[in-house]
């Protein structure tokens, strides 16, 4: 199969319109027969709750050309599992596993010419999503959903590839107390769009929020959770109930402690104890796991020992076995890799 002529190396991370969607519908309490389509447009009626009231989750999965020119995903069924989380929440009918991934299967597949050649740096980025269609004006949820699966190849999501980050400590909230910090729905991007914009407007590449209740812990940024090293070499990763649970930093989490040998710790994280640590990383899907270098806390600079023109050692052997994995040169464990073509 030819693939697209595109410049793989410096797509950067937006948007490419590819051939084929997914579309299944849900009406009269039950999932039809979903299928592909090539019209990337959606109509709905004026007063469709997605439009009005916000009701969407979505998800976020990458697929991978790996090094034997195999077409792979990570751990599909986590994000399945994760957007029925995100739709129980949101009180809609979540897509049944077996549907999710065949969407993931029949637009990886049907989009195979779209996806990044092995060693391009860049990956098909998958992106699951379900809404509310019907209309409602009174505040209630919708009774009719879609669930769509697009994906557009991308490069890495900062602009400055691998060179570490400076964040800036947030005065927004991303996530409300008891609220919906926990999903991947919508709308807590929505409400992290003003703080990104003053963020980049005074030069930071991004926010740290802090826990909304007490504003003296370390929650995430708008798209991607954090871990730190300490200087004896362990991994301390923030605990809260207001954070996404990300894929990549469970399974980071995973792999540091049976491959790596490394001590890992998962507890509430003080912004006050952010000098004692050595390294430090946003990790996600899109984010794979990218350095921050420094952090600044209101005139405050916290600046990391691994400096900011590299990743630091601990966080590079992490992102050089995750990647492997994905990528195929490193076996994963039992179950994590699916293989599409
Ligand atoms: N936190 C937020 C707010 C995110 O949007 C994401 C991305 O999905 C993550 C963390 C990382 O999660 P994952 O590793 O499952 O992609
Ligand atoms: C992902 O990593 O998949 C996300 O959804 C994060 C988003 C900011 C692109």
């Amino acid at each position: 199969m030819e693939k697209k002529n595109l410049d793989w190396e410096h797509i950067g991370f937006s948007y490419h319109q590819t051939d084929y969607r997914y579309v299944a519908e849900y009406k009269d309490g039950a999932w039809g027969k979903g299928g592909l389509t090539r019209k990337a447009d959606i109509v709905l009626n004026e007063c469709a709750n997605i439009l009005q009231y916000s009701q969407q989750v979505f998800e976020g999965l990458k697929a991978y050309t790996t090094a034997d020119g195999h077409i792979v995903t990570f751990r599909p069924d986590q994000n399945a599992k994760r957007m029925a989380d995100s739709a129980r929440y949101m009180e809609m009918p979540a897509p049944p596993e077996e549907m999710f991934l065949e969407a993931v299967d029949r637009v990886v597949r049907a989009n195979a010419a779209w996806v990044p050649p092995y060693g391009t740096g860049a990956t098909l980025y998958l992106r699951p999503y379900l809404f509310g269609t019907d209309p409602v004006i009174g505040v209630k949820p919708a009774s009719a959903f879609q669930f769509r699966l697009f994906c557009t190849p991308v490069g890495p999501y900062f602009k400055g590839g691998a060179k570490p980050l400076t964040l800036c400590v947030s005065d927004f909230d991303r996530a409300a107390p008891r609220g919906t910090g926990h999903v991947k729905a919508g709308l807590n991007y929505a409400m992290s769009l003003h703080a990104y914009v003053e963020a980049h407007d005074r030069g930071y590449d991004e926010n740290l929020f802090p826990d909304p209740v007490t504003r003296t812990l370390v929650e995430e940024t708008g798209g991607a959770n954090f871990v730190f090293v300490t200087k004896d070499g362990e991994l301390v990763i923030p605990k809260s109930a207001s954070i996404l649970p990300s894929i990549t930093r469970r399974s980071l989490v995973e792999v540091a402690r049976d491959r790596l040998g490394l001590t890992v710790t998962e507890r509430p994280v003080a912004l006050a104890e952010l000098p004692d640590f050595a390294e430090a990383g946003l990790c996600g899907t899109a984010a794979v796991i990218s350095p921050v270098g420094k952090i600044v806390d209101h005139g405050r600079e916290i600046c990391f020992a691994s400096g900011m023109e590299t990743m630091g050692p601990v966080l590079q052997k992490l992102y050089d076995l995750l990647t492997g994995m994905q990528m195929g040169t490193i076996e994963a464990p039992a179950g994590w890799i699916r293989t599409i073509l």
